[in-house]
């Protein structure tokens, strides 16, 4: 596997990993600029991380200089069971001296204008074409999707979608999503996985070592090598030998 994958010995060390990525990102980005935007993932596979995070002493990351964006939000209230913003705010959050007006939230329960605002927001923020996010962190499904990224019909040719309405297929609990696009993620300077368990293990391998035009189309993939991302996985997903 190349040294852009960095594989650990099962999910509490992921945790650990990502908790350190994220404070060394935090710790560049604002000696460099003076803060630090971070998109984080959905899921249940970041909460770890998040929780380690927010269990950090205080000073470790100055979270006044802190702003936290969504690579993605399921269509429901912020309140919602699955919401990754609930996810995100009762393992995080909550948790951390973060001014509430440096969380932003995808206003998802707004159902598809929520999409063309946060691009609003975004645009504003980050002026076009110009880096954007210090730090992606993102998820895979099983089925090779990131963030809320289904298909190839998840991927707009228009360089200026950041953000955009999707549709996850029959079977996800809740279907109605916003995404970031692939050019926004593509924009940030560090883009990084964190995949766990054995049964992403075939996606995984079949994501890092695209074998066929289906596996290079799978938009982990495309995202993968578009954010020349870097992924910390553990032992149960990675097809190293144990
Ligand atoms: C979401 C996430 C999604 C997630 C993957 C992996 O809203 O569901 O953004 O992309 O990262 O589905 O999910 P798990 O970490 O729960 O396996």
């Amino acid at each position: 596997m190349s040294d852009r994958i960095d594989i650990r010995a099962g999910a509490p060390e992921v945790a650990d990993a990502a908790r350190d990525r994220v404070v060394h990102a935090a710790e560049r980005a604002i000696a460099a600029r003076g803060v630090f935007h971070w998109a984080l993932a959905g899921g249940s596979t970041p909460k770890a991380a998040y929780a380690r995070l927010a269990a950090l002493p205080p000073r470790v990351i100055d979270w006044t200089r802190v702003r936290v964006w969504f690579g993605d939000e399921r269509c429901v209230p912020p309140d919602h069971a699955e919401s990754n913003f609930r996810m995100a705010a009762d393992t995080l959050l909550s948790r951390v001296p973060l001014p509430s007006s440096n969380i932003h939230r995808i206003q998802a329960e707004l159902g598809p204008a929520a999409a063309p605002s946060y691009e609003s927001l975004l645009a504003a923020t980050f002026p076009h074409a110009a880096p954007s996010f210090d730090l992606v962190l993102l998820g895979l499904g099983v089925d090779g999707h990131t963030a809320s990224l289904f298909s190839t019909a998840d991927f707009p040719p228009d360089p200026a979608r950041l953000a955009i309405s999707v549709v996850a297929p029959p079977g996800y609990s809740i279907r109605p999503r916003i995404s970031l696009t692939h050019h926004a993620l593509a924009r940030a300077r560090a883009a990084v996985f964190l995949v766990t368990g054995h049964e992403k293990r075939d996606t995984l391998a079949r994501v890092l070592q695209p074998s066929s035009d289906q596996d290079r189309s799978l938009p982990a993939s495309i995202i993968a090598s578009t954010c020349h991302a870097r992924w910390i996985v553990d032992r149960d997903a990675s097809d190293h030998e144990r």
